[in-house]
């Protein structure tokens, strides 16, 4: 099937009503958000579920939303849009700290160190409720064994594999359940240099997906599934614990280098050369990982704006001396004015069109 080019999703920015999106304070780039909407509207044929694995306050959940809500084919009696989310967090996590910040305290359940924020979701995709046919599965991933619908899973969202136990247990739960030839699996966190096992998961099962859309600029990738995956598959492939498929080994570092390659602009390649920096990082290979990070700033002469901007400020941070005591690198981050990535970006994105 031919790719979905960053071209055909650029009318899509003038028709979308941003406004009810903003107000929801999504945790996506723009980029995501137009790309959930486009998919729902313009892709899903309605044979299939739409899973929405960790939605937070509903960005996603809106986005895909307002695209079915366009779509022709979609049958709210028919296609369900299934979301899963523990809707619980701890006090002083990031996702509370983030949704205090924006929403009502009345909307928040406080238990010991816990916060309980469902409220906020139920609040902020009211307006699509009549419309859409959504079931909500509230609680641990890990604690949902059987995806037990009839109908098939057309678009699996995963914006919850935060963990290398969760990426495992997803692709056990969901993926024998994809439509060879017609299933989309967006991975959200793609370019983000913080989990690297989603790329070592995905790129393990390079079979049976081939590469269908990336974000230019972050942060999801879309891959449509080509053949049918058995549970046998699953096991044969990734394993049934985590240390089967997530350790320190040449083929996982060959499996990252595959999504350096094949990432499609300049900004996504020094993303997923960060991954393999955090992979290091992860096994405890420090002197590994300080190599690497050098050799990427060189290897792309990065500029100081690049590193200390998102998503390689993390890195940075755990390596800000040795770019300080390494003088040679230090001046040339100084010299540049304008991040090199942001021409080379224009000329990748001519170079598609
Ligand atoms: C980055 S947020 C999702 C952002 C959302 N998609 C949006 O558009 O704003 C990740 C979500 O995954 C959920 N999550 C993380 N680990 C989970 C688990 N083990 N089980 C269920 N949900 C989980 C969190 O509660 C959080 O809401």
């Amino acid at each position: 099937m031919k790719k979905l080019s960053h071209y055909e999703l650029l009318d899509c920015y003038e028709e979308f009503s941003w406004e009810d999106i903003w107000k929801i304070y999504p945790m996506l780039s723009t980029q995501d958000i137009i790309l959930y909407y486009y998919l729902s509207k313009n892709y899903y044929t309605g044979e299939g579920n739409i899973v929405d694995g960790g939605v937070l306050g509903g960005g996603t959940t809106a986005c895909i939303s307002k695209g079915l809500i366009e779509n022709k084919k979609y049958n709210k009696d028919k296609n369900l849009l299934l979301i899963f989310d523990l809707f619980k967090d701890n006090v002083n996590s990031i996702n509370i700290t983030f949704l205090q910040k924006h929403f009502n305290r009345d909307l928040f359940r406080y238990e010991d160190n816990f916060v309980d924020f469902e409220e906020v979701f139920h609040n902020n995709v009211e307006q699509y409720k009549q419309s859409v046919n959504m079931i909500v599965h509230k609680g641990d991933l890990i604690d949902y064994d059987k995806y037990h619908y009839l109908n098939p899973i057309e678009i699996l969202s995963i914006d919850i594999a935060k963990t290398p136990e969760l990426m495992l247990h997803i692709c056990h739960v969901f993926f024998p359940h994809l439509i060879p030839g017609k299933s989309l699996v967006i991975l959200q966190d793609w370019i983000n240099i913080q989990l690297p096992f989603i790329h070592i998961a995905m790129n393990l099962f390079n079979e049976y997906f081939e590469d269908y859309h990336e974000c230019p600029n972050g942060s999801s990738k879309v891959f449509l599934c080509t053949k049918k995956i058995t549970k046998d598959d699953v096991k044969r492939i990734i394993g049934q614990k985590v240390e089967d498929y997530y350790y320190y080994s040449l083929s996982n570092i060959k499996l990252i280098n595959m999504s350096i390659k094949s990432a499609v602009s300049t900004h996504n390649k020094v993303t997923s050369e960060g991954v393999l920096a955090k992979f290091y990082l992860d096994m405890g290979k420090t002197k590994t990982a300080e190599f690497h990070f050098i050799d990427t700033i060189v290897k792309y002469d990065l500029s100081m704006d690049f590193i200390m901007s998102e998503p390689f400020i993390d890195i940075y941070h755990y390596f800000k001396d040795i770019i300080i005591y390494y003088p040679q690198v230090y001046s040339r981050l100084k010299r540049q004015n304008s991040p090199p990535y942001l021409k080379t970006q224009q000329e990748d994105l001519q170079s598609e069109a």
